[in-house]
């Protein structure tokens, strides 16, 4: 049991979040009330039609928002209770973040993209050089740590992306649509990359629109209009 009470194999909990936008008649329920839990080693993915708020939901569980109401568990911690500095030392030590376009820093080499993490945890130099290569390494980048972003392909970008969103090792890898800016080849490579990841133990939240790649999964959930409308094996 952790602080909460809670089983530890569960990295995520939500009890029934809620994610307003605005005030009065104009306010817009984004998110309506979502529970579910992950377990450690789950690989699940979000599905649903646009605007029913996959990416309203994510970015409450990568804490880069937080709810009008209900708790986020992550590792037993409600997030929502904390101060922007705890926060942002979630973000860096707990979360992995892939977002459809990489975000990556364009005028950095892919090495100086994936040390990033490390230079806000405070990491020594030494370390920083050799985790990032590693992270490189993992996703198949190590003779491109030199290279900048728009010297990259689109899929080398998203595993430059990957290894920065990994080189902390994360308790929750949360994905938003990381194949939705590349050509379905590209896209399936990324897939596969994800689901090598997984294999290798991280806990997996990716939300997409391809049913295929969400069939993937261990267990898909469906959203609808700011909540879960069923869940089941894919
Ligand atoms: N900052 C905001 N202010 C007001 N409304 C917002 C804001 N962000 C999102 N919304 C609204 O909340 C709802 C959910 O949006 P969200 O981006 O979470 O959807 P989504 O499921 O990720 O869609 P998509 O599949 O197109 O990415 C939408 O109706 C959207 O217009
Ligand atoms: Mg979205």
């Amino acid at each position: 049991m952790n602080k909460a009470g809670e089983a530890s194999d569960e990295v995520l909990i939500l009890d029934d979040v809620h994610r307003r936008y605005g005030d009065g008649p104009a306010a817009v329920g984004a998110v309506r009330g979502v529970s579910f839990g992950i377990r450690r080693g789950e690989f699940v993915s979000l599905v649903g039609p646009s605007g029913c708020g996959k990416s309203t939901l994510m970015n409450l569980i990568g804490c880069l928002d937080r709810p009008t109401g209900g708790r986020v568990l992550l590792e037993g911690e409600d997030v929502a209770q904390l101060t922007d500095d705890a926060l942002a030392l979630v973000r860096n030590r707990r979360i992995g973040f892939i977002f459809q376009t990489h975000n990556l820093l364009t005028r950095m080499t892919a090495q100086a993209n994936v040390e990033l993490p490390l230079m806000y945890a405070g990491r020594p130099r030494p370390e920083r050089r050799t985790r990032a290569q590693d992270m490189l390494g993992l996703v198949g980048l190590a003779h491109r740590a030199s290279h900048l972003p728009t010297g990259l392909s689109g899929g080398e970008r998203q595993r430059v992306a990957i290894a920065r969103a990994l080189v902390m090792n994360p308790s929750l890898l949360l994905a938003d649509e990381p194949t939705g800016s590349l050509d379905t080849t590209t896209g399936l490579e990324i897939m596969r990359l994800i689901e090598s990841l997984h294999a290798g133990g991280s806990t997996v939240l990716m939300v997409t629109h391809d049913m295929a790649m969400a069939a993937r999964a261990n267990r898909v959930l469906h959203m609808r209009d700011g909540v879960l409308v069923n869940e089941g094996e894919p």
